[in-house]
């Protein structure tokens, strides 16, 4: 028998739980043995859970025990889930979590001690909830010549602007609704402003890079500043707009990162990605193009990544612990260089915008004038933007 211990009895730690009770004899199949879940660690007790008499309060427990062969850290914030994890390593057992921001802002560290004591650091949960994309990435597409990864990774926004744009329902009670289902972060704002697709970006960043990167490098935008009227232009130009993360090899050997909202062909494959759905598009030479798609968010389809990563360390051991980013930082490329068409709404006339964006392609003209200017980098955009002499009322890009 193999004895786990899970830290956070939240959404995704009850989902794993359910997951390794309902599916025991799966799981049991594939292992090859039975996996007992010793402990659960959380600030709480659950006296109503089937699992009350798991719960405990104090690590040092689980630190302590030679018993305990797996650690499934799904507590979230980088601490204590940073040292926790650290110990359970250095105590010779595998970490398995859904924890980005800790793979993120650690995961270098933490697969270089996992190494030294021969275990498993897993996260695929980390990136895209339920959908196995991280493995396929650092096993199977790895000898490709990576173009660009770029994806819809955060369940909760693409959740909301469906809800909001399709629906038209309000901002506040799509968000209120994510939060129910599980989907939204304990501070919702890491899903709204970016900062949870940034880190999620930041991890692809490193698998295709094989170096580490600092999430706060990388550019940034959120869904606050979408308009109604700008999903309307859009619609009416067969065009979707999705939260973006995009990791791009340049030329030069960097890489550009950026999380931002983008302008979508609606038939391009990531144009269709609704609700909680998420998809991660990987551009390589020679397989071309390939894409993973699933529920990027919710109980079981992250318990399921988890569980994934958790009968792999005891079926691969640790052939499989990902080489990937080892501790030296990425270069990354200035994002001012970065280039692409620009959409952009205003009440301007078509003449001021001519001027100051040279040729554009009208999209919508009304109260409000809505266009597309031709490939600008993100450097000359704004400089035009200043040219206006007043700012947008919308600025989204335009993926090619
Ligand atoms: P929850 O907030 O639902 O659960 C976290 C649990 O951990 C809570 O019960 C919390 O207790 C407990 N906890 C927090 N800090 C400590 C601590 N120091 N010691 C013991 N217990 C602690 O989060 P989720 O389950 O939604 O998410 C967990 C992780 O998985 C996060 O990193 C998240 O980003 C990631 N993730 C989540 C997905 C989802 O769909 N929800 C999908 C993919 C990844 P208390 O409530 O009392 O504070
Ligand atoms: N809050 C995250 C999301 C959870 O909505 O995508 C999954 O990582």
């Amino acid at each position: 028998m193999k004895h786990i211990a899970i830290l956070g009895f939240g959404v995704v730690g009850q989902g794993v739980a359910a997951l390794l009770t309902n599916n025991k004899e799966e799981v049991k199949r594939l292992v090859g043995d039975e996996l007992n879940i010793k402990y659960i660690l959380d600030l709480r007790d659950f006296p109503d859970s089937p699992f009350a008499d798991r719960v405990i309060h104090d690590f040092g427990i689980i630190k302590d025990d030679a018993d305990v062969d797996a650690v499934i850290e799904v507590m979230g914030g980088s601490h204590p889930a940073f040292e926790f994890s650290m110990d359970a390593l250095k105590g010779g057992k595998h970490v398995i979590t859904s924890n980005k921001q800790v793979v993120a802002e650690f995961g270098a560290e933490m697969i270089a001690e996992a190494k030294k004591h021969g275990v498993c650091y897993h996260f695929e949960a980390s990136v895209g909830g339920g959908i196995p994309v991280l493995m396929p990435i650092i096993e199977i597409l790895r000898h490709n010549k990576v173009r660009e990864v770029r994806g819809i990774l955060n369940g909760t926004t693409n959740y909301i602007l469906t809800k909001m744009f399709t629906f038209g329902d309000s901002f506040e009670a799509s968000l209120k609704d994510a939060q129910e289902k599980g989907y939204a972060e304990r501070n919702p704002d890491a899903d709204i402003l970016g900062i949870d697709a940034c880190r999620k970006i930041a991890i692809l960043g490193a698998l295709i890079s094989g170096a580490s990167i600092n999430p706060d490098l990388i550019h940034t935008e959120g869904i606050t500043e979408i308009r109604a009227q700008d999903v309307a232009v859009a619609n009416k130009n067969a065009c979707a707009i999705k939260l973006l993360g995009r990791a791009i090899a340049c030329e030069d050997g960097k890489l550009s990162l950026m999380v931002a909202p983008f302008l979508i062909d609606a038939d391009a494959p990531l144009g269709g990605v609704n609700g909680v759905y998420n998809a991660v598009e990987v551009l390589a030479d020679p397989v071309d193009n390939v894409m993973f798609y699933g529920r990027g968010a919710g109980a079981g389809p992250t318990a399921s990544a988890v569980v994934g990563d958790l009968c792999r360390c005891f079926t691969e051991g640790t052939h499989t612990a990902p080489v990937i980013f080892e501790k030296q930082s990425e270069r990354l490329a200035d994002f001012s260089a970065f280039a692409c068409r620009h959409y952009g709404a205003t009440d301007l006339s078509l003449s001021e915008v001519k001027a100051a964006f040279g040729e554009v392609t009208v999209l919508c003209e009304g109260k409000e004038l809505a266009f597309l200017t031709e490939v600008m980098t993100e450097k000359a955009f704004a400089e035009a933007e200043a040219k206006l002499g007043k700012k947008l009322l919308s600025h989204i890009r335009k993926l090619a």
